[in-house]
């Protein structure tokens, strides 16, 4: 993709999507940003129903899709990514771009499971595509973190295995395949290291200053064990550079 061409980025008011338009703006491209909600030079438009993707899509070059929901994905990230296919094809769109998780083909969760449909769906599409498989994001790690403590203790599978990523270093990666040709690769991009979750835990509450008790457990079913045998982790380079220590210094 020529750093002239238009690109379509729908959830582009997202956590990846506020990190990637800048960069692509910066590297040269006609950003064109999506969203639900009407935004002064964004373009507005629903996965879910339909309503204005056409509009949206016309044009466009390459299409960045970031847009997810987690708890409707049947409808928003299965049903609405093809509809966003259909309006790609009919737009010509060179090269579509989608940004998927690091072990949607290994850990039987739900949405991983939508995220591995969307990805059969584009690939059978006949849109020339890339597709980026991420492993989480700082912030969505502490969330989980944050989340899993919200009784009082830090209630946590300590063997779980994560190797989070820095958004700024995915959107380098999104920003660099865009550049690339629309082969049909998948790309896998995790962080620098491997971490387990009893690791994670202690030094985000070590940044805290948090001394909650820590329950440790073995979650029980598929996903859990494919999380231990590192079904999140990647072997793949090159990786992200920021760590998991780094985010936490910067944020505390
Ligand atoms: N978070 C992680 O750790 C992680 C890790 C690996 C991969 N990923 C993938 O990376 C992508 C971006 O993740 P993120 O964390 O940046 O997500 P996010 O912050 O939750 O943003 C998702 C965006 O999707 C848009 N959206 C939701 N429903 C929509 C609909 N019906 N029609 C159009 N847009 C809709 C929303 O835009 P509006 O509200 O503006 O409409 C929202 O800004 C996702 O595909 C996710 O699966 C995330």
């Amino acid at each position: 993709m020529t750093t002239t061409s238009t690109v379509l980025v729908t959830g582009a008011g997202g956590l990846l999507g506020t990190a990637t338009v800048p960069r692509l703006t910066a590297n040269g491209y006609g950003v064109r940003p999506m969203s639900r909600s009407a935004r002064p030079g964004w373009v507005t438009a629903d996965l879910r129903t339909g309503k204005g993707l056409a509009d949206a899509v016309r044009g466009a070059d390459a299409v960045v899709h970031l847009a997810s929901s987690p708890r409707g994905a049947r409808r928003t990230d299965v049903a609405g990514t093809r509809r966003l296919l259909a309006a790609a094809r009919a737009a010509g769109v060179k090269h579509l771009l989608f940004v998927s998780i690091v072990g949607v083909d290994r850990v039987p969760l739900p949405y991983f499971r939508a995220k591995l449909a969307v990805e059969r769906d584009i690939a059978r599409s006949g849109v020339p595509f890339t597709i980026l498989r991420s492993a989480q994001f700082h912030p969505f790690a502490e969330d989980l973190l944050a989340a899993s403590a919200r009784l009082g203790p830090l209630l946590i599978d300590p063997a779980f295995l994560a190797q989070p990523v820095d958004v700024g270093d995915v959107a380098d990666r999104i920003a660099a395949l865009l550049a690339g040709p629309a082969d049909g690769r998948t790309v896998e991009f995790a962080g620098p290291r491997v971490l387990t979750f009893g690791e994670a835990a202690a030094t985000w509450l070590a940044a805290r200053g948090d001394r909650r008790r820590v329950v440790r457990m073995r979650l029980p079913g598929r996903s859990a064990r494919s999380i231990r045998d590192g079904g999140l982790t990647t072997t793949a380079a090159p990786t992200g550079t920021r760590t998991w220590e780094d985010y936490l210094a910067a944020e505390y």
